[in-house]
């Protein structure tokens, strides 16, 4: 795994954007793995003002992202959909048809994911992928298990922990989503190119954990360690502990 360790959040957030407009300017139609979460967003913003500023093209672009909460309706503004809108899609120029987020309304979880799987390898795999990292290791929903990591997208529920921490964003403990559909490890590991970014003291554990020499479905993201192309894009403060 190659590491870049930046003063903060913005400089972490100007290179992975930096990352992801060199794909896009490579190949006109690529395929973007995308994330929700506090982490991408200044990519995201930084992405944005690439568009404006100069140009940068999303026209032919695709994109698959990685989890959506379920059961949740795409106009809750609490969805990944309603995420990804608010944060990226509306405001460059990407056809919304070619954006893809787990349908949190779908009727037949089970066959929705096996569908999702094939729709990424229609697409050609994804050429970037971006992720967070959980304060327990998690990427995408894939929640640290000692017994084992389902691999492919999958309907899971949520650890006790997880609803807790998404309370706040939701009126009421009642109303957190119990399960998500997710992306698994092999579904991850399809994207030719990763970029895993972390900022802030409190990913200092996760980040250690990573990066500790250990492979382990204990830290789902330790993994990604064995992928041929990751970068950890992270601030002084999330590497301090390494
Ligand atoms: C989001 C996702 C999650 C987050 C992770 C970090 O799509 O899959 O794994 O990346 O929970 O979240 P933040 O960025 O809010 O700290």
């Amino acid at each position: 795994m190659k590491v870049i360790v930046t003063k903060n959040y913005e400089e972490m957030s100007a290179l992975a954007a930096k990352e992801f407009a060199a794909v896009i300017q490579n190949k006109a139609d690529c395929v973007l793995g995308l994330a929700t979460g506090d982490t991408p967003i200044g990519m995201y913003r930084e992405l944005v003002a690439m568009h404006e500023k100069n140009g940068l093209d999303f026209s032919k672009v695709s994109s698959v992202n990685l989890d959506e909460y379920y059961p949740i309706t795409p106009d809750n503004d609490q969805s990944y959909r309603y995420f990804m809108n608010y944060h990226l899609f509306d405001h460059v120029n990407i056809d919304k048809a070619n954006t893809n987020v787990p349908d949190g309304t779908a009727v037949d979880p089970d066959t929705f994911c096996r569908d999702y799987e094939a729709k990424i390898d229609a697409l050609g795999g994804i050429d970037i992928q971006v992720l967070g990292i959980g304060r327990n290791g998690h990427i995408g929903f894939n929640e640290p298990d000692a017994n084992g990591l389902i691999p492919d997208t999958h309907l899971t529920d949520l650890t006790a922990n997880t609803i807790e921490a998404n309370s706040r964003f939701f009126s009421s403990m009642d109303e957190v989503p119990k399960q998500a559909l997710t992306m698994g490890i092999h579904s991850v590991f399809k994207a030719r190119k990763i970029v895993i970014l972390a900022s802030g003291e409190g990913k200092a554990d996760a980040v250690r954990a990573m990066l500790a020499g250990k492979i382990t479905t204990t830290c789902p993201a330790s993994l990604l360690c064995i992928h041929p192309d990751v970068t950890l894009i992270c601030d002084e403060a999330a590497y301090s502990k390494v």
